[in-house]
């Protein structure tokens, strides 16, 4: 039997805004089994940001069920889902939201303080994630002191700290040239061969899209393979 890392039932989200109802998912329907990179695109407004933040933790459907890692998180009380955030899931963004007063050695360790980790375990594991994504020699550079590809590859390896089952990223190379967004790929990849980890990407990127195991797309809040 393959074990799903994620499953959503009959998931729906229905924002209310005065008189007006938007659906902006409407009885989704996923599994994404454990190890795959998945790729969802669809037009702008069809739901694919609600989509992973409530896979993430970060927002609750109307209606229906998301297990992540055989948990039901729709179950989970507030704190219960904070830490189920800082534990399971990596978030990682089109415009990488480091943090812009701290170096990049800071804004990766930022997990591991929030996670209330020691200081030496949290010194080795910064210094292993600056190894893993070639970024050892701008430890202590700020976010305005760094490329837009190095940027992205600091905001992945925050992602990666607290070692993640699911990896969630939002268009991650919409704002790379091609031959950071292949970089990208080619990390994506070789974290998800070596430690097994899922990723769930939206992306437009043919570039990322090609590399993928399977693509989804949505359109008005519906998922079609
Ligand atoms: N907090 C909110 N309140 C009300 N409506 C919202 C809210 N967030 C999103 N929406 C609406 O829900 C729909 C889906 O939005 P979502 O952000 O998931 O789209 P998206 O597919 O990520 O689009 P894009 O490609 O532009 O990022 C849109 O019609 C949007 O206007
Ligand atoms: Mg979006």
């Amino acid at each position: 039997m393959v074990e799903n890392i994620v499953e959503t039932v009959n998931l729906s989200k229905v924002y209310k805004r005065k008189n007006v109802e938007i659906v902006a998912l409407n009885d989704v329907n996923l599994q994404i089994p454990k190890a795959q990179i998945i790729c969802i695109n669809g037009p702008s407004g069809s739901g694919k940001t609600t989509l992973l933040n409530i896979i993430g933790g970060v927002d609750r459907p109307t209606r229906g069920k998301v297990t992540v890692d055989n948990v039901d998180i729709t179950r989970l009380g507030e704190s219960q889902i904070t830490r189920f955030r800082l534990e399971k899931i990596g978030f990682i963004f089109q415009f990488h939201n480091l943090f812009p007063t701290l170096t990049a050695f800071e804004n990766i360790e930022l997990p591991l303080i929030l996670s209330k980790k020691p200081k030496e375990t949290r010194e080795k594991r910064v210094s292993d994630l600056l190894e893993i994504v070639g970024m050892k020699e701008r430890a202590d550079h700020k976010p305005d002191e760094l490329s837009g590809g190095e940027q992205q590859r600091i905001a992945i390896a925050r992602a990666l700290t607290n070692n993640p089952t699911l990896i969630l990223a939002d268009e991650p190379t919409g704002d790379l040239d091609s031959e950071n967004a292949i970089a990208f790929m080619k990390l994506v990849k070789e974290l998800n061969k070596k430690q097994g980890q899922t990723f769930l990407i939206v992306t437009h990127d043919p570039l990322v899209s090609q590399e993928c195991d399977k693509i989804y797309a949505i359109r008005d809040g519906k998922l079609r393979e």
